[in-house]
């Protein structure tokens, strides 16, 4: 039998005990499917004393990650700890300076230091494994790196944020304001105690950017997406969305336009009847569009210590059996700048919904406005009694009144043009809402 795989496991917060539970449930398992064992042996955390469900009597203890990355006993580093700074980044680039296999969880760290981390893995000839850092249970990354590499990407599309899928889910499944839901999904523990990163699209963005790399062989750049994120979305949307045959997703997107590589997250209507459109509550999906094969569909949970811990140990019999894919793909020098499209360039249909003032000629002036920017429409809805805010009261005469128009595929430059100008014809009152609409 080939000698043991000696894990350092930094981090012991809810994924590093759920690893060190998987390992110890799987040992067999992974035993015989690795041909060697997968032992922990040292681990690091902020506390040793701190109540675990672990015994790390048999493990050798370190006050500092970094140490524990340097340390010639151990054979890989697993690094849960998270966040884009030190200790996490220090301790990953000690490992793999010291020509060892790294397995993390954190796609902060990804997202910022990405293209630095897999030269370094690549120039000491070590693995950087981190399927755990999107979508958590869902093996994307092997997927789009691995399962996929014949096949030439035109599209990644995914509900990547756990904690915005449930808010819209429990939004339109019980009608209950996106505040609530949002204090909800604290209570349980799905949102972060300062949401902001979660709701305002960052935390997708950071995952689209590890996706968009691995797809199309660009360099990590979070910064070169367009983000927007879900806490303008009303009632009134998702009933609109509903009876025009959609639902509401915060979705993350990578295309591969004739103008570069487009990179959005934004809440998007998908068709009801679409596969990403099922995916509700705080499951995650993403949907791939790849030459030659019909679009794949990968549905699952995307947080958690068990789903986290599932793809952590994945990572890790593949070390256990020497197997090395290049971190993104391909050879570090071979990543490219990305080539990205302007999102005032991106083509599609829109969901637009204003609230126009009560008076003869302000339907017609919207109309001629869109028209100037030759921007078709497919419907148009202007219903008082359809308004949520209302609670069934009907509108009075001269009461803004809301108009709801679906748009033909155009540009996001003629939308914006169009409804600045409505904006100053004073036609509308408030702020128009804009829902992209992806084609499924
Ligand atoms: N806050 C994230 C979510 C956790 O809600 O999906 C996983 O990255």
């Amino acid at each position: 039998m080939a000698k043991p795989l000696k894990v350092g496991l930094a981090g012991l917060g809810t994924v590093g005990t759920a690893v060190a539970h998987l390992l110890q449930h799987q040992r067999d398992t992974l035993t015989s499917r690795c041909g060697r064992s997968i032992e922990i042996v040292a681990a690091s955390a902020r506390s040793r004393s701190k109540k675990r469900d672990i015994d790390l009597r048999k493990l050798r203890w370190f006050a500092d990650p970094v140490a524990l990355a340097a340390d010639p006993g151990i054979d890989v580093l697993v690094e849960v700890i998270g966040g884009a700074g030190n200790p996490a980044k220090r301790a990953v680039e000690t490992a793999l300076a010291a020509g060892k296999p790294v397995v993390t969880a954190n796609k902060a760290l990804l997202a910022t230091h990405g293209n630095a981390l897999a030269a370094l893995a690549e120039r000491h000839g070590v693995a950087l494994n981190f399927e755990a850092s999107v979508a958590g249970g869902i093996p994307i990354v092997k997927t789009l790196r691995e399962g996929l590499s014949g096949n030439s990407f035109m599209r990644i599309y995914g509900i990547l944020n756990g904690t915005c899928n449930y808010i819209l889910s429990r939004m339109e499944q019980d009608r209950i304001a996106f505040g609530d839901c949002l204090r909800e999904a604290q209570r349980l523990g799905y949102a972060e105690a300062d949401p902001t990163f979660d709701i305002e699209g960052h935390d997708t963005a950071q995952k689209l950017s590890i996706l968009a790399s691995l797809a199309f062989g660009t360099k990590v750049d979070p910064a070169a997406i367009y983000v927007e994120g879900i806490s303008s979305i009303t009632l009134a949307d998702l009933d609109a969305a509903a009876e025009l045959g959609y639902r509401i997703k915060l979705l993350g997107v990578a295309v591969r336009t004739e103008g570069g590589i487009e990179l959005r997250v934004h809440p998007t209507m998908v068709r009801k009847d679409s596969a990403i459109a099922q995916v509700m509550s705080v499951t995650n999906a993403v949907t791939v569009d790849a030459e030659g094969l019909s679009p794949i569909t990968l549905v699952g949970p995307g947080a958690g210590g068990a789903a986290t811990a599932s793809a952590v140990v994945a990572d890790l019999a593949d070390v256990a059996r020497g197997v090395r894919a290049p971190p993104f793909g391909r050879p570090a020098a071979r990543m490219t700048a990305i080539r990205k499209a302007p999102m005032q360039r991106h083509e599609g249909g829109y969901y637009i919904r204003l609230l126009a003032r009560d008076r003869p000629g302000s339907a017609a002036t919207i109309a001629r406005r869109l028209a100037q920017q030759q921007i078709s429409l497919e419907s148009i809805v202007q219903r008082h009694e359809s308004w949520p805010e209302r609670n069934g009261r009907p509108g009075r005469s001269g009461e803004p009144v809301p108009v709801i128009l679906v748009t033909y595929a155009t540009s996001e430059d003629a939308v914006r043009k169009a409804l600045a100008a409505v904006r100053r014809d004073r036609v509308i009152s408030g702020r128009p809402q804009v829902i992209r609409i992806e084609k499924n």
